[in-house]
């Protein structure tokens, strides 16, 4: 899979790069590519936003900005790109992200992550670019870096060699082996801890015992009748 990110910050995703998960997708041929959209503004000293028509605080990406990155990243024109490329602007009030989004992303070949600042988005970049606009929670983060990892990291990790086990993909929380419910709880040693036990079922050794508990507590979890804090 090729990401590209368009942001003003690509030294953020160093860190990102350098995470276990992303690393062994990237060293698998996999690409997390930067593109710092200040570098191919058109405008004099660097200028990206401006001030937002109508009034009001904050500032405003702007369309001509983005243009002409998305041109010098891709030679095309940025209305036809979306036309064989998803190209997801980031933005507070776009389709939530959920465990199916994530799967319909792992399995694009190439991503392209817009990362807003400040105010956002001039509504044409949206309208004009995007293919889809994606949030990762309705609340307000100062710009769209922070979503962009979560989105790197929820479908890099689908991808085949992300992680030591493909179990722990096959069967985590919101996958079919789990009927997409939340996971089932996990213990480990101390069996026994300030009085507090494991459920006597999963140290029994019985495989077909343990299956269904899990299950069980999957559905409960699913139904909202368990507290899920994993
Ligand atoms: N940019 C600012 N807030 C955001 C959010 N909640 N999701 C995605 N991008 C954002």
């Amino acid at each position: 899979m090729e990401i590209d990110i368009f942001t003003l910050f690509p030294q953020w995703f160093e860190w990102l790069r350098q995470q276990r998960h992303i690393a062994n997708v990237l060293a698998s041929g996999s690409h997390i590519e930067c593109v710092d959209f200040r570098a191919h503004t058109p405008l004099s000293g660097g200028q990206v936003d401006d001030t937002p028509f109508g009034g009001g605080a904050g500032m405003v990406l702007r369309v001509d900005v983005m243009e002409a990155a998305l041109r010098a990243r891709y030679g095309v024109d940025p209305v036809e790109l979306r036309e064989r490329r998803r190209v997801i602007a980031l933005a507070p009030g776009g389709r939530v992200l959920d465990e199916p989004l994530v799967g319909e992303l792992a399995a694009e070949p190439a991503l392209t992550l817009l990362c807003g600042r400040y105010e956002g988005f001039d509504e044409r970049i949206l309208e004009h670019f995007a293919s889809d606009v994606i949030s990762i929670g309705r609340y307000v983060l100062s710009g769209g870096e922070p979503a962009a990892m979560v989105i790197c990291d929820a479908v890099m990790r689908k991808l085949p060699g992300a992680l030591g086990d493909e179990r722990s993909a096959a069967e985590e929380s919101f996958s079919d082996a789990l009927e997409g419910n939340p996971e089932y709880p996990h213990y480990t040693r101390p069996a026994e801890y300030r009085g507090w036990g494991v459920p006597e079922v999963l140290l029994s050794g019985h495989h077909e015992r343990i299956a269904a508990w899990r299950l069980e507590r999957s559905r409960e979890r699913g139904a909202g009748g368990a507290a899920a804090p994993s």
